[in-house]
């Protein structure tokens, strides 16, 4: 089911499938709930999953400024579950919607009941990182976000079949020209400046799940697998690129079940 609410900073638009506790889905930058929508259906005859379209992503709308903050996302989050009388959740941060998860852990780790980023990582961006960031913009703002998403979707997923590559990356593309160009070029702005949070995942008293693809050529395993604790488990999907939800969803929902049903400690 798909469903809205407005909340301060405008409407937001998100999907909702299946019943009992409740699991998160936050997609990374110029995607959508849409990119979910292998997983969901998997996890719904378990979980009531609540995936959100992120401010100017997808169907929700975005409020403006030049800034698009991870911690203005966390902060709609936080919104969107006191609207639904939500109080606890697990929470799945894909790439850029990780950063957001961990702006949240970073505030509300009392909402939370398992933490996971899926090709994401806890560190700030390099300094060469920060470089591109600005070259993205740029493109943006200069040539158009679908010029943008071409180079950018080109690099979600591993070589593997050149043919299903293709339709992994027509739909990538079509779910992508959604974003709005100033959010795009806002959260560009917003993931350059945001902080290290590695911090955070060894500091929660939570379950934590880092997952990643050993051919993601946007966020290289060895910058997911950045932070060691016991607390925090490991998890690498051979094959895979930067988007196992479409890529390999089998295997992803098989290792996010088996993290949520190991329990979460006493706190
Ligand atoms: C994403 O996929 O959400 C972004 O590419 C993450 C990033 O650029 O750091």
């Amino acid at each position: 089911m798909r469903a809205s609410v407005v909340l301060e900073n405008g409407r937001v638009s998100y999907r909702e499938q299946g019943q009992g506790e409740v699991i998160v889905l936050l997609h990374g930058f110029c995607c959508s709930s849409e990119s979910w929508e292998k997983v969901i259906p998997l996890l719904s005859s378990r979980y009531r999953v609540l995936a959100p379209d992120l401010r100017g992503h997808g169907q929700s709308a975005f409020p403006g400024g030049k800034v698009c903050s991870m911690d203005e996302m966390a902060e709609d989050l936080r919104q969107l579950l006191d609207s639904l009388e939500i109080e606890k959740v697990s929470l799945f941060g894909h790439s850029m919607g990780g950063y957001v998860s961990l702006a949240f852990a970073d505030k509300y780790a009392h909402r939370l009941r398992h933490l996971a980023l899926i090709h994401s990582t806890g560190l700030a961006d390099t300094e060469q990182g920060k470089e591109s960031r600005l070259d993205s913009i740029k493109t943006i703002e200069e040539q158009g976000l679908d010029v943008f998403l071409e180079g950018f979707v080109s690099k979600f997923f591993a070589p593997g079949n050149p043919e299903a590559v293709e339709v992994l990356k027509q739909r990538a593309l079509s779910i992508g020209k959604q974003t709005s160009p100033l959010a795009a070029a806002g959260c560009l702005r917003g993931m350059r400046e945001r902080p290290d949070r590695n911090s955070v995942l060894s500091g929660v008293k939570l379950p934590v799940l880092l997952l990643a693809g050993d051919q993601d050529r946007i966020i290289p395993k060895e910058r997911t697998f950045s932070v060691a604790a016991d607390h925090i488990q490991q998890a690498e999907i051979q094959g895979c690129g930067h988007s196992s939800m479409v890529e390999a969803a089998d295997e992803l929902t098989g290792v996010m079940i088996d993290f949520l049903s190991a329990g979460a400690p006493e706190q």
